[in-house]
């Protein structure tokens, strides 16, 4: 409780870890998978804040038994209940929670408020999806790519449907970051923003990799080796999704559409899914699908996440533990 760290190291958004850190961090959650109990860098006990303003079921869970994996204690924070940002402002609620927690985990709708949590908690905080970002899971999603198909470098992955949500901008992020060619469809004012697609051609120009929007979802498919899709109507979109369903049904992962890929294409989805809309229910419980394979390692993935934070954020304070 002396203080903040040297240097504090968060997750907020994929293009958080470096091409080199994002290995570590997936070699780590790799040892994690093969040994649950296994040696951490972890040192002293570890309390980590949970904060959910959204409907969680796989962050929520795959979190509370990782950090149990790890000796320590998970908090869950009924975002409701604390308010952060009407009944409470973002930086009292960081300085208190980096007073309780040595990390701070928050699904949320703003990244600003996420930015701010960072900057004034003291210990490292963690994005379990805002609206913008949804890196826990894409180090899963990875961490599931490199058990299949091996190497990550090189793969040839499209993302269909909604991709101007969190999922398709952290797919354009972590997926150049890891050295693939990335492909994103869907309509028109469904596509990452140009922003987004400068970054993350800045980030392919260092890794090998590439970023490409395709507007026909056959072309965008031929030669994937992954094909991943999301639900049409992110939470807080709920109001959207008649107009969402009346344009985006020709982005429909069905077994017609599997078609156009690699003969062995992997299909993955975050979940929640819903059958007969973004995903057939022959191709998500098909056995071209690894979505439980990407549930699982939400667990060890964020494991080694929470480790690799922790350890580069201990200065001569210890941490905020
Ligand atoms: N894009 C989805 C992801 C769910 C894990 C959402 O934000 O609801």
């Amino acid at each position: 409780m002396s203080g903040a760290p040297a240097t504090t190291r968060h997750l907020l958004r994929d293009d958080d870890l470096s091409p080199a850190e994002q290995a570590e961090v997936l070699e780590l959650a790799a040892r994690f998978k093969h040994d649950p109990f296994g040696a951490t860098p972890l040192a002293g006990p570890l309390s980590v804040a949970m904060v959910f303003d959204k409907p969680t079921l796989r962050t929520q869970t795959s979190f509370a038994a990782g950090v149990a994996e790890l000796g320590g204690h998970a908090m869950l924070v009924d975002g409701a209940l604390a308010g952060i940002g009407v009944r409470e402002s973002v930086h009292d609620v960081a300085k208190v929670l980096g007073r309780q927690a040595a990390a701070v985990v928050w699904r949320t709708y703003r990244q600003d408020f996420l930015e701010e949590m960072a900057a004034h908690a003291g210990v490292p905080v963690v994005n379990a999806l805002t609206d913008d970002f949804h890196p826990c899971q894409l180090l899963a999603d990875l961490q599931t790519v490199r058990e299949h198909r091996g190497e990550l470098a090189g793969q040839h992955v499209t993302f269909l449907g909604d991709a101007a949500c969190n999922m398709g901008n952290s797919w354009l992020l972590a997926g150049a970051t890891a050295g693939m060619h990335v492909v994103v469809s869907g309509p028109d004012g469904y596509l990452p923003a140009a922003r987004m697609f400068q970054h993350a051609s800045e980030i392919a120009a260092l890794t090998g990799g590439s970023v490409r929007a395709v507007g026909d979802p056959r072309a965008a498919v031929e030669g994937a080796g992954v094909v991943v899709t999301d639900t049409w109507v992110s939470m807080g979109k709920e109001e959207e999704a008649q107009a969402r369903r009346a344009v985006l049904g020709p982005w429909s992962v069905t077994a017609d559409l599997l078609a156009h890929a690699a003969s062995d294409a992997i299909v993955m989805h975050c979940l929640p899914a819903y059958r007969g809309n973004e995903i057939s229910a022959e191709v998500l419980d098909g056995p071209r699908s690894v979505v439980w394979d990407e549930a699982e390692n939400r667990r060890h993935a964020q494991k080694a996440v929470l480790a690799f934070l922790l350890e580069r954020s201990a200065g001569p304070a210890g941490g905020g533990r």
